[in-house]
């Protein structure tokens, strides 16, 4: 059993529990962040902080902690479950309160909650074939407007990504006035004609720190990028489609709406791309880098 961590005691996760009255129980009132950790160390850990800093203070809550604190609380869970790499789940709720009232309290009473589950180790000598690719659907986005809040109301992306299951594939693309933002739980790109597109930061999409990480490496590589818009028609033409987050890395698409993208396999700009990525986490892994020092 795991051991997680609910405002201020280190305890195991199946025996950790919040008050009914919790806002985050009753309203969905409340952030979250995943954060990668590769060789016991958390993976661009400032970037995840910053924006849960963001969300928590667009959800109109002044509660922050020094990112010294949240380290030392993941590097506790990362001790305590003896976890080399894994993702660490963090939530902040607005907490609990005597009434249920739509009102937004005027005083914070946060919960704050983290838990963490291994992910696969970091693999030196990959192959294209060890990679799982996606088949995706398209379907309008029935998110809320402010999907670049990282908020725990996840109904919509839930529902979204059963239809893609449903239906064979592994994840739906959202699609809102024909443009293609994101996925349910990812951020999307795609490659035409050697250059890499990802649509543009707005509050139809994630701020993804993978997105960014990866748009720091391909100019650091030199290789052409573009933020725009992406038609709902263009995913089909395009040579390759990935979809990116802290947990997927960077996932190749080969299908989508059941039309065949490119070869029908992983894509070379992909390649290049995972590589870099892996090369990364191979040096942060031997120590030989720093995550402050990652790009
Ligand atoms: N999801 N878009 C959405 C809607 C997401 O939920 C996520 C991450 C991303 C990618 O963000 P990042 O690269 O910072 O992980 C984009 C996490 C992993 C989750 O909900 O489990």
């Amino acid at each position: 059993m795991s051991v997680a961590y609910l405002n201020g005691e280190y305890q195991n996760l199946e025996q950790a529990t919040v008050p009914v009255l919790d806002r985050g129980f009753l309203f969905g009132d409340g952030v979250y962040e995943v954060i990668p950790v590769y060789a016991g160390k958390p993976f661009r850990f400032s970037n995840h902080i910053k924006r849960l800093h963001k969300s928590l203070s667009a959800i109109l809550m002044s509660f922050e902690l020094p990112e010294s604190e949240w380290l030392g609380i993941c590097e506790e869970l990362i001790a305590r479950n003896e976890f080399d790499n894994a993702s660490i789940y963090l939530q902040v709720t607005r907490g609990s309160y005597i009434d249920r009232h739509h009102d937004i309290p005027a005083l914070d009473t946060p919960t704050v909650f983290a838990m963490i589950s291994p992910l696969p180790p970091v693999q030196k000598d990959w192959q294209v074939a060890d990679i799982k690719s996606y088949s995706v659907i398209t379907e309008e986005d029935i998110r809320w407007q402010r999907c670049d809040i990282k908020a725990i109301t996840l109904l919509a992306n839930c529902m979204l990504k059963q239809k893609a299951l449903e239906s064979g594939a592994d994840d739906t693309i959202l699609v809102r006035n024909n443009e293609a933002s994101e996925a349910t739980s990812s951020n999307l790109f795609i490659v035409r004609d050697g250059v890499i597109i990802t649509p543009p930061l707005s509050e139809h999409l994630l701020a993804g720190v993978t997105r960014e990480f990866i748009l720091a490496l391909a100019k650091q590589h030199e290789i052409p990028y573009e933020e725009r818009p992406i038609p709902e028609h263009e995913l089909e033409l395009a040579d390759e489609v990935w979809l990116t987050s802290s947990t997927k890395e960077i996932r190749p698409v080969i299908r989508v709406n059941g039309v065949t993208i490119g070869e029908g396999v992983a894509g070379p700009v992909w390649c290049r791309m995972y590589q870099y990525y892996q090369e990364l986490k191979e040096q942060l892994y031997l120590g030989q880098i720093s995550d402050e020092a990652v790009l």
